[in-house]
């Protein structure tokens, strides 16, 4: 729950931002700035130096201020001031047309670190959530994501040199706009090599870690966007975990595509509740108050299994509770089930990933014999048996667990369990063909694109 005092505060200031606004408008209309006229207005709600951003970007960067205007924050008084200027020694200080010969700095950079200032138990929740740290994990640290990155999709098996600007696009262009990327700076402490903008998990050069505007859309920043499954789905779709495209085949979706529009969705924080909607959203079961349970930015709160990783296991250490999150995910569904159909659910999910578990069990036993006896290709995106490896764990058996989680059918079955029967079917026609040949088959008859 928020403070009833800082409501308070937000109330008495939008009163006076209410003038503010309107004069930053009227000065818009009029094109020629009434400069006199505008001081005075903007004088009265916010400092004289924060007036000067919103007033002179009103005009450079008009989009900005048109959508910062529409805004909660804009109307409690916080300005670009607040979120853009950096102490001098920062070492993402810069300045802009605007600042420069002054001692005021900024930074087009803004982690959670400075939202931290306001909003300290959102951004501690969001810090221990697989969306900081561990988003940003695979493509920063991980060399075998990074070979993955510059070797194979940056075509440097083709000669294209590691580190150049097109050895660098996919990366930029894909991964990290999801992930996060660290960013590099330059002389002019500006980030350099497309390592900014990025991505959930993005890290900064001053430490700070995460990204809020991948929800909370800079810079209007609203809780009514980020209630709504379109805010998840720039990165939860696809052939690999589609989030999206299986919430919208569930029931769940429906509701949400054909009656959404008359639900409420700017209700106060921790205050949205069955009424406002039907049936739940991406929010409501991952992150939202709801009956007994409080809104948390950390969306490993309430998950029991791991249903990214090759094998599924109940969640521990730093990836969640697995046991407390099975408890607190139920508590979601009893605000709108019954206790039969919850049961049913849950374990047929259980069941689901027992199934998964074997599959993948099985294929990982053919691919440790076929490396014990040297009949793995080294390239594993030449090899047949290693791509099928790959898309049994990475693509199907990720949408049969993430399908049969969120009550998606068509990905349970026909993306799913469908598919992997016929992967390892291949893998085992393929495992037996090396193993009487002793020898891989040539070339490899899997095409690259995979099962959908
Ligand atoms: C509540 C905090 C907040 C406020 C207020 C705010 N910004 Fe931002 N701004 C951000 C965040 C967060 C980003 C994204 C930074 C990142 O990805 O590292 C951003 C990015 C930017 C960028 C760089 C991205 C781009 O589109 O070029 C500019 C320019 C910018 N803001 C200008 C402004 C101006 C002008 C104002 C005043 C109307 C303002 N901001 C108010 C938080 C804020
Ligand atoms: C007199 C006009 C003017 C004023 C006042 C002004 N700016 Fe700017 N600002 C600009 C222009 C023009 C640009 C784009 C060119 C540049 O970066 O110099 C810009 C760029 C920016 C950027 C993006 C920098 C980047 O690298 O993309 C941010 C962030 C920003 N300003 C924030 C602020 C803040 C915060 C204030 C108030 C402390 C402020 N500006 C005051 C004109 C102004
Ligand atoms: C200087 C203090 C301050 C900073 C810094 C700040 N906020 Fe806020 N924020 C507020 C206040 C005050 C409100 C409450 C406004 C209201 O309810 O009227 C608020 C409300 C919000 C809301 C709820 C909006 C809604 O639609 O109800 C979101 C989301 C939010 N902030 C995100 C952020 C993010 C993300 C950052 C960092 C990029 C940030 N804030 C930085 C003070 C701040
Ligand atoms: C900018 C991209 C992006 C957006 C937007 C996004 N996520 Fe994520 N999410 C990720 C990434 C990347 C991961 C993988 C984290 C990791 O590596 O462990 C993830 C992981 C998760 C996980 C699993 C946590 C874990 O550690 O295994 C859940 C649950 C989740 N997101 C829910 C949501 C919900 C709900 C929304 C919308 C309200 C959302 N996400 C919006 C990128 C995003
Ligand atoms: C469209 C957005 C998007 C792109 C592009 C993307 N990912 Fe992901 N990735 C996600 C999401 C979302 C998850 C979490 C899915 C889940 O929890 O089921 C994820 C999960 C992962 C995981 C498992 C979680 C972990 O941290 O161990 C790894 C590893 C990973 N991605 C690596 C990459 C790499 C490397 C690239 C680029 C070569 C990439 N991803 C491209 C969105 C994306
Ligand atoms: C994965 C998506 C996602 C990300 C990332 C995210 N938020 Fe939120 N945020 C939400 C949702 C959903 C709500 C609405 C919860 C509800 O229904 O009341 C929310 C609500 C808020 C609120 C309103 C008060 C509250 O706690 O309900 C604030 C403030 C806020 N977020 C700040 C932040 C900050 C700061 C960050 C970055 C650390 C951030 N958010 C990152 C999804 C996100
Ligand atoms: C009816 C509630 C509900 C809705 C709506 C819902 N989810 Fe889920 N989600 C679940 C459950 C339950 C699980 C599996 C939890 C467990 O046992 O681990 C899950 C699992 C996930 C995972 C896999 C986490 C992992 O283990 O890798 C991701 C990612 C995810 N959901 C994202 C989303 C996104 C994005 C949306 C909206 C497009 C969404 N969810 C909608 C309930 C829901
Ligand atoms: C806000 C209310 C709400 C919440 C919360 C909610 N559901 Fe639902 N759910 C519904 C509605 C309404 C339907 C449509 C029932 C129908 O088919 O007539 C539905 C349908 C379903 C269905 C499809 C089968 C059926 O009854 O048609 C499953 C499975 C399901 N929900 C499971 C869950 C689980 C598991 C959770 C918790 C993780 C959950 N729901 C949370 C409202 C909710």
């Amino acid at each position: 729950m928020r403070p009833v005092l800082c409501r308070v505060g937000a109330i008495a200031a939008v009163l006076l931002v209410g003038g503010i606004l309107t004069g930053v408008a009227a000065a818009k209309e009029a094109r020629l700035p009434n400069l006199a006229k505008k001081e005075i207005v903007i004088k009265r709600g916010m400092s004289e130096e924060a007036a000067k951003c919103v007033e002179c970007h009103a005009r450079k960067t008009p989009g900005i201020i048109e959508s910062w205007k529409k805004g909660k924050m804009a109307h409690a008084g916080i300005t670009c001031y607040d979120c853009h200027v950096v102490d001098k020694s920062s070492p993402m200080a810069s300045q802009c047309e605007g600042t420069r010969g002054t001692d005021t700095y900024i930074s087009p950079m803004v982690s959670s670190k400075t939202c931290a200032r306001c909003h300290p138990a959102e951004v501690d929740q969001f810090l221990k959530s697989g969306h900081a740290r561990l988003a940003g994990a695979p493509v920063i640290e991980k060399e075998k994501f990074q070979k993955l990155m510059y070797y194979h999709e940056g075509a440097a098996f083709m000669g294209n040199k590691i580190g150049s600007p097109s050895n660098r696009a996919p990366r930029a262009s894909g991964c990290q706009m999801c992930h996060g990327t660290k960013v590099e700076l330059g002389p002019d402490n500006k980030p350099i090599k497309e390592t900014w903008p990025g991505g959930v998990g993005t890290r900064y050069p001053d430490g700070s870690i995460g990204n809020c505007t991948v929800c909370h859309t800079r810079h209007q920043f609203s809780v009514a966007e980020a209630r709504k499954p379109e805010a998840c789905a720039s990165c939860h779709l696809g052939p690999d975990h589609p989030d999206m495209e299986i919430y919208l085949e569930s029931k769940h979706g429906q509701l949400y595509l054909t009656q959404g529009d008359e639900w409420k969705w700017d209700s106060a924080p921790d205050a949205w509740q069955p009424g406002d909607y039907t049936a739940p959203t991406c929010a409501t079961c991952h992150m939202s108050g709801i009956g007994d349970l409080n809104t948390t930015h950390n969306v490993n709160e309430r998950l029991k299994w791991d249903l990214v990783h090759p094998r599924s296991e109940i969640r521990s250490g730093e990836r969640g509770d697995g046991e407390k999150g099975a408890v607190l995910m139920r508590k979601v569904c009893t605000n709108c089930h019954g206790p039969t159909q919850i049961d049913a659910q849950v374990k047929t999910l259980d069941n689901v990933v027992a199934l998964y578990n074997q599959y993948y069990d099985k294929a990982t036993v053919m691919l440790n014999d076929l490396k014990a006896k040297g009949l793995l290709k080294k390239d594993p995106w030449r090899d047949g048996f290693q791509e099928l490896y790959y898309f049994l764990w990475h693509h199907t058996g990720r949408r049969a667990r993430q399908g049969a989680a969120m009550n998606g059918p068509d990905y349970a079955h026909w993306h799913g369990f469908f598919q992997m029967q016929q992967v390892i079917k291949d893998m085992e026609d393929l495992y037996n063909y090396r193993i009487k040949n002793n020898k891989i088959e040539s070339p490899s008859h899997v095409m690259s694109t995979a099962p959908d």
